[in-house]
């Protein structure tokens, strides 16, 4: 072939080709260009900046290259696809101490964030229309991801105990009349996301019961279980009899740092040969698994026991600020645990309306109705991030918040309507009676 006729078309080169017209019908609306943080970041899952390890982490990446570093010539170091063996050697140690969870490394799968992790769930079950059963309040990238596959959303309500079973058997029944089997039950049990609740030992035993009942496997996603302020954890559901039934994930996105972008998988064959077909990326990046790896076999326990304390007096920072300047209008539960507050505004209030207007002041908030299943009946919640945030900026962006809500909503009303001892009600019903929290919880790393 001639040079001539190897030449790409003129248009492309003048960039004058129209691509647009070329892409798939169904891609989501573009992203946008990012343009900085805001003034009073409040969203995402951001960690708390001083509690990253830096020292730790430069010292294990020193060892780790010094004794390991020519193994990064080949794709998956020498552990193969599943991942850096010591990292997998280090989480079945500790989910079998923290978790109640026995596996065997060939059982862990590294992923690129507990994200690639739900990814590669979804496209094992997942096609257009197929049902899932998830916490009516959730996690939006989750929701974002199973509405994107266009699959059918089933929200179970949730009180303060997490998933109401009472209302999930009444949802599987309802499927199962109409002969819909849903693909899985997702379930963020300990420190749910948004609602910051944690399901009790009893409640997590019958949940896998009616798994078994309706024929429904379980997805359970546990990346914020070891920042309980307790130190306190309930059994994995993977842990607790016909846990085979459940595939879990987990990440250290919030116990280390985010931007490593490390999660697990754990799921038994035949299962996890069909997921790791799936994973087609190379490898996960491998320097952070061997950095992780060296500096969680000796220092995770006492990082977590600090990191814990920290996101506890930040999380006090942030109720305080929120009373200044809400006052009895904000209604929240003090998290159990985690890097979130969930909280109710008053219903004139519309979340994502007050999102956008507050951005343009300066205060990002991530609105309810990304985060629940029925958007509507998000239309007067917030969550709000308080592990990366300082103090002055939960102070200060909480009094602009106000400020901004009451311009727009009249609430808070005036200044007689903020007082204290506001914003101490739980927006979530209790669980029923006799049902307790703590029965067979296991107590986190000290
Ligand atoms: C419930 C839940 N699952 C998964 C993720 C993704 O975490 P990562 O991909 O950083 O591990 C998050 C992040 O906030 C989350 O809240």
């Amino acid at each position: 072939m001639s040079s001539t006729s190897m030449s790409p078309p003129r248009e492309t080169v003048a960039g004058a080709f129209d691509v647009e017209s070329l892409m798939r019908a169904d891609l989501p609306p573009a992203a946008a260009r990012w343009t900085g943080f805001p003034e009073f970041n409040l969203v995402g899952g951001h960690n708390d900046a001083a509690s990253v390890p830096v020292d730790g982490l430069i010292e294990a990446a020193t060892r780790v290259l010094q004794r390991e570093g020519p193994t990064l010539s080949t794709y998956g170091l020498a552990s193969g696809p599943l991942g850096y063996l010591p990292l997998r050697e280090f989480i079945v140690r500790k989910l079998a101490r923290d978790a109640g969870i026995r596996c065997t490394p060939d059982e862990v799968l590294i992923t690129s964030g507990s994200l690639q992790g739900l990814d590669l769930v979804n496209d094992v079950f997942l096609a257009p229309g197929d049902t899932v059963v998830v916490e009516d309040m959730n996690y939006a990238g989750t929701l974002s991801r199973l509405k994107r596959r266009g699959a059918n959303i089933v929200g179970v309500p949730l009180d303060s105990g997490g998933m109401r079973i009472d209302a999930l058997d009444a949802a599987l029944a309802d499927l199962a009349r109409r002969g819909i089997r849903p693909k899985f039950i997702y379930t963020i049990p300990t420190v749910q996301n948004p609602t910051a609740t944690v399901m009790s030992t009893e409640r997590r035993a019958q949940l896998l019961e009616l798994s078994a009942r309706y024929g429904v496997p379980i997805f359970e996603d546990e990346c914020y279980a070891d920042l309980t302020w307790d130190g306190v954890r309930p059994q994995a559901l993977r842990g607790m009899p016909g846990g085979d039934r459940v595939v879990h994930i987990g990440s250290f996105s919030k116990t280390i740092a985010p931007a490593l972008r490390i999660g697990y998988l754990v799921a038994g064959w035949p299962l996890m040969g069909r997921i790791l077909a799936l994973k087609t990326d190379g490898g996960t990046g491998a320097l952070e698994q061997m950095v992780l790896a060296e500096y969680c076999a000796t220092h995770f326990d006492s990082h977590v026991k600090a990191l814990r304390a920290t996101l506890r007096r930040k999380v006090e920072i942030l109720m305080a600020a929120i009373r200044d300047s809400f006052g009895a209008a904000a209604t929240f539960a003090d998290p159990t645990g985690g890097i979130f507050l969930w909280m109710a505004l008053p219903q004139p209030v519309d979340t994502t309306r007050l999102a956008q207007v507050a951005l343009q002041a300066g205060v990002a908030i991530n609105p309810g109705a990304e985060w629940m299943t029925d958007g509507d009946a998000g239309r007067s919640w917030l969550r709000v991030c308080f592990a990366h945030p300082d103090e002055p900026t939960m102070r200060n962006g909480l009094a602009r918040l106000a400020e901004v809500c009451r311009r727009e909503f009249d609430v808070p009303a005036a200044v007689g309507g903020v007082h204290a001892g506001g914003g101490s009600r739980t927006p979530l019903p209790p669980p029923s009676v006799g049902e307790g929290r703590d029965g067979g919880c296991v107590r986190n790393s000290p």
